[in-house]
């Protein structure tokens, strides 16, 4: 009989995290979707994802309130799909330091104590390796550097633009700049470069959440750095 599988899904209100949360659900997982204790939206999405039929969970980003909770749980999947945007670090005095380094370190760490070991699935970005410039892909080095030596089973996933018409965060650089991509990868795409135009063009989170889902049930992909073309690829 194979284990009931759980996941705890970190980053779970944000544009990729509720469709990750929406897919493990409809697959058939226990799902546990993190929200902050201090979110000015506990209500409405205690709502949300109810209706959706995950679990709502609201532990403080504290390193023993976490280990603890994760001790209890034992999820068998852990995503982080943590990251802060510019906008939002003026806002809440945060950085990609301590957001998506310091948060996902903190959940990696929390996670290393189980047993058995989950596996843990990190959302990264296109660009991020170790000759990366700059805060935001530095931030995200460090992480997928602390989670390849934590010694937990791990999927990284790297995407490109993330965006969609379903995004209700405005976002309208981002999106300028993924519909510029995208146009310009078209036509790559016509003259031959389909691998090219695979790996730097957009997705959107429901598309995301499908190979991120597919690929974390898939207890052969393990250990594996995957680029934006095989995600935007995965099931085709
Ligand atoms: N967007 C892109 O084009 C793109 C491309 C490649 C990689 N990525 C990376 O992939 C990740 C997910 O992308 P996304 O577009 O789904 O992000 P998103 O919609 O901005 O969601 C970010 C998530 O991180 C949480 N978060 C942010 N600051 C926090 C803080 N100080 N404390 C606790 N939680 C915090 C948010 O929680 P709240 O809802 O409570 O704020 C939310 O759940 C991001 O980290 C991003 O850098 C993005």
């Amino acid at each position: 009989m194979t284990p009931p599988r759980r996941a705890f899904v970190a980053g779970a209100t944000g544009y990729t995290g509720r469709e990750v949360v929406r897919a493990l659900v409809e697959s058939g997982v226990q799902t546990y979707a993190h929200v902050r204790p201090d979110s000015s939206s506990l209500a409405s999405w205690g709502e949300r994802f109810g209706a959706l039929g995950a679990e709502v969970d609201t532990t403080a980003w504290d390193e023993g309130a976490m280990s603890g909770r994760l001790l209890e749980l034992a999820p068998t999947l852990l995503f982080a799909l943590l990251g802060t945007t510019r906008h939002r670090m003026q806002a809440e005095q945060a950085s990609y330091d301590t957001v998506d380094y310091g948060l996902t370190a903190l959940l990696i760490r929390a996670a290393s104590i189980l047993s058995p070991k989950p596996k843990f699935v990190y959302l990264s970005s296109l660009g991020v390796g170790p000759r990366a410039r700059g805060a935001y892909l530095l931030a995200r080095h460090r992480a997928e550097e602390a989670l390849r030596s934590s010694g937990l089973p791990y999927l990284i996933a790297r995407p490109s633009f993330i965006t969609g018409e379903d995004r209700d965060e405005a976002r309208p650089g981002e999106r300028v700049a993924a519909q510029v991509a995208d146009g310009l990868l078209q036509v790559v795409g016509k003259l031959g470069g389909r691998k090219v135009q695979d790996r730097y063009r957009s997705t959107d989170a429901r598309g995301l959440a499908h190979a991120l889902v597919g690929l974390a049930l898939d207890e052969a992909r393990v250990n594996e750095v995957l680029s934006s073309d095989q995600l935007v690829t995965y099931g085709r």
